[in-house]
């Protein structure tokens, strides 16, 4: 038994050393092998069979851009940096925030777009960080909205779901007081509910940024390349204006 576990974490310490796909690796193979959730609309929506989303056709733009054939893998949120580090994908876009925690973990490209984290409930319920406190917030698990929420003073009980739609779920059903998601989702959410939601007062700023594994500064390079050259050629701007109406860059 002893030895059975001492070899699954030789060979998970294995498998987390291995080397990434470095850029040529990538290029003489002419395909990039791209990660995302597919639950976290407008970013990213698997829908049957078929993937749409901000970010998914901001990905496949860039590898139009880097000359690559793209392959799209769809994994749940907490799972993606893991699987990035075991190699599983070249590179992961899903709305990850920047943050000190994951910077440890992986390398992030130049933001992607900026965003920020909003309450939203009912009409009468808490629509500031203040009047959070005793009432009960749903969040998706793993995310900085959940980070952020347990930093407000007070705060009552914070319910985490596996899914950012199962949390705004909970809020439509009344098991929580508030929802804590992204400020464009929650947009979408009060637009599609009619009058049922309301959004409140943005919790914190975020700037989004694509990860690769770390260390792997040839991709990373290769990825700000067409992120640079889209943001300047229009092509972008004109992206961000389809689906959100406004341009989400970074400024
Ligand atoms: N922006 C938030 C974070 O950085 C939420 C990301 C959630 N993304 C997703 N695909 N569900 O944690």
């Amino acid at each position: 038994m002893k030895k059975t576990l001492l070899a699954l974490t030789a060979l998970a310490l294995l498998a987390s050393t291995a080397q990434a796909r470095s850029w040529d690796d990538i290029k003489k193979s002419g395909t990039i092998k791209i990660a995302t959730e597919g639950a976290f609309p407008p970013f990213n929506v698997l829908k049957g069979k078929v993937l749409t989303g901000f970010e998914v056709d901001l990905a496949n733009q860039l590898a139009a851009q880097l000359g690559l054939k793209v392959q799209w893998v769809t994994q749940p949120f907490d799972n993606l940096l893991i699987g990035l580090n075991q190699d599983r994908y070249d590179f992961v876009i899903a709305s990850h925030g920047i943050t000190p925690e994951r910077q440890k973990a992986v390398d992030f490209s130049s933001p992607h777009y900026c965003t920020g984290g909003a309450i939203v409930t009912k009409p009468g319920g808490p629509t500031t960080a203040a009047a959070l406190s005793g009432k009960s917030v749903a969040v998706q698990v793993g995310t900085t909205y959940l980070e952020n929420v347990r930093k407000v003073p007070g705060v009552g009980d914070v319910k985490t779901f596996p899914k950012d739609t199962d949390a705004q779920a909970a809020l439509m059903a009344g098991r929580v007081d508030a929802w804590v998601g992204d400020k464009f989702t929650g947009l979408d959410l009060v637009k599609a509910q009619k009058g049922k939601v309301v959004q409140g007062a943005l919790l914190f700023n975020e700037r989004i940024g694509m990860a690769v594994k770390k260390g792997n500064s040839g991709l990373l390079k290769e990825l700000n390349a067409a992120l640079t050259k889209s943001l300047s050629d229009g092509s972008y701007a004109k992206l961000s204006g389809q689906y959100f109406g406004t341009d989400v860059r970074c400024r």
